[in-house]
């Protein structure tokens, strides 16, 4: 009889977004006039940049023709884009970058449970606490963790918890952890992180021989010059950490697929042994292996992202988006909600009123303003008392599920 991985086992029930969606499929049901307007899952709405549609118009062009047509790809992602990304999102902030340090890919959430194929499975592992539950899930389904216990964590992970008595700054370990994840500006909390805040965490890793995963796929949503939109505008952040970035929230490919891994080249693992192997090699080999590539057809579409016209059009979207942040951020303070995040980041934070869970609150929203947000719990226990309100919708809904909350409390 064929066995199956028992870490899946382990998992909670559904992955936080479908069991939101599995809800509001229910409520929609129960009540079809509903209109229902969702403001959960962090994904884009408005249209994609033309200069990344022509580009791909003209790739899929490319395809027909026998002297232009692509087959198989270079598995690390082709050169042109690749220098583009190196250039313009790392060299120009002074970041140490080379193109053959970027390896493209499909999506920042499978690079980030991808990663740990070439990780040992006795690293200690530190999350923040709430935390994208990728970080998490993936080190459950690789075996990293025990079983969950009463309070939401799973056994043998390090949470650091992140609220509002913190400041949603996660302290530094008092512990000695291997592999350390970051994200910043942070899903779901909306905190960002200043240079000094990161080169606290740089220089523990660096003395304690960790890795820190480096989230930065929505780093397009800084408007403050002063925080860092790297970890390696950071000093000493390329002997100890991956950066994980992305074109779906910037440039609108959550449907289109396409995003980045860094590894530095100098960035160096233990072996079993005790000797020091390049993690770089191993990622290569992995992608090679496992990975075949992004369409030729998006990788044009994203390499458009780097061209004068692309550049005024994916700010176009983001100011868009950080705009409704601002009306999310405004009504809801005009509601009496306390409210945190949603400048310099798409997400607000908000705390839920005394009395009422996360889901709670969820449901009350759902029933009485047929509004979708998610709730802090599904990010992790100390997620609890919040609720995370996406800005990634349009204006005209952004506007009517304002109004419809603010009705409701105020
Ligand atoms: C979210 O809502 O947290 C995002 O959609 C996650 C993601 O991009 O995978």
């Amino acid at each position: 009889m064929a066995t199956v991985n028992d870490n899946y086992l382990k998992l909670k029930a559904g992955y936080l977004f479908p069991e939101i969606a599995r809800r509001v499929n229910a409520f929609v049901t129960a009540n079809p006039e509903a209109k229902v307007i969702r403001l959960g899952i962090g994904d884009v709405t408005e249209p994609l940049p033309q200069a990344c549609r022509n580009a791909m118009i003209k790739a899929v062009e490319d395809m027909g023709d026998r002297d232009s047509f692509k087959g198989y790809g270079p598995e690390q992602g082709y050169a042109w884009l690749r220098e583009k990304i190196a250039v313009q999102d790392f060299q120009s902030r002074g970041c140490d970058i080379d193109a053959s340090e970027i390896f493209i890919s499909d999506g920042s959430k499978c690079d980030c449970g991808n990663i740990l194929d070439i990780f040992g499975d006795d690293n200690v592992i530190a999350v923040t606490d709430p935390v994208y539950p990728v970080y998490v899930d993936t080190n459950v389904m690789a075996g990293h963790t025990g079983d969950l216990n009463e309070k939401g964590e799973y056994e043998g992970l390090v949470y650091l918890p992140v609220t509002a008595e913190n400041n949603f700054t996660a302290e530094i370990p008092t512990q000695k952890v291997d592999l350390i994840y970051l994200c910043f500006p942070n899903n779901p909390t909306g905190a960002t992180a200043t240079k000094e805040n990161l080169q606290a965490w740089v220089d523990y890793a660096r003395a304690n021989g960790s890795i820190i995963f480096f989230d930065a796929a929505y780093e397009a949503f800084i408007t403050d010059p002063s925080l860092p939109h790297s970890i390696y505008e950071i000093e000493g952040a390329k002997e100890c950490a991956i950066e994980f970035r992305s074109f779906s929230k910037n440039a609108g490919f959550t449907g289109t697929r396409c995003a980045l891994t860094v590894v530095p080249k100098n960035l160096i693992g233990k072996a079993k042994d005790g000797s020091d192997v390049e993690v770089w090699k191993l990622w290569n080999r992995r992608q090679s292996t496992k990975f075949n590539g992004v369409s030729y057809i998006v990788q044009r579409g994203a390499e458009a992202v780097y061209s004068p016209e692309g550049q005024a059009q994916i700010q176009e979207l983001i100011s868009f988006y950080l705009e409704n942040a601002a009306i999310i951020r405004a009504k809801l303070i005009e509601a009496g909600l306390k409210v945190y995040g949603g400048v310099n980041a798409p997400y607000v934070w908000v705390q839920v009123p005394s009395g009422l869970s996360s889901w709670d609150f969820f449901d009350k929203l759902l029933q009485s303003c047929h509004v979708v947000g998610t709730p802090g719990s599904g990010f992790g226990a100390a997620g609890e008392g919040y609720f995370r309100i996406s800005a990634f919708n349009s204006r005209e809904n952004v506007n009517e599920a304002m109004s419809r909350i603010l009705n409701k409390f105020k």
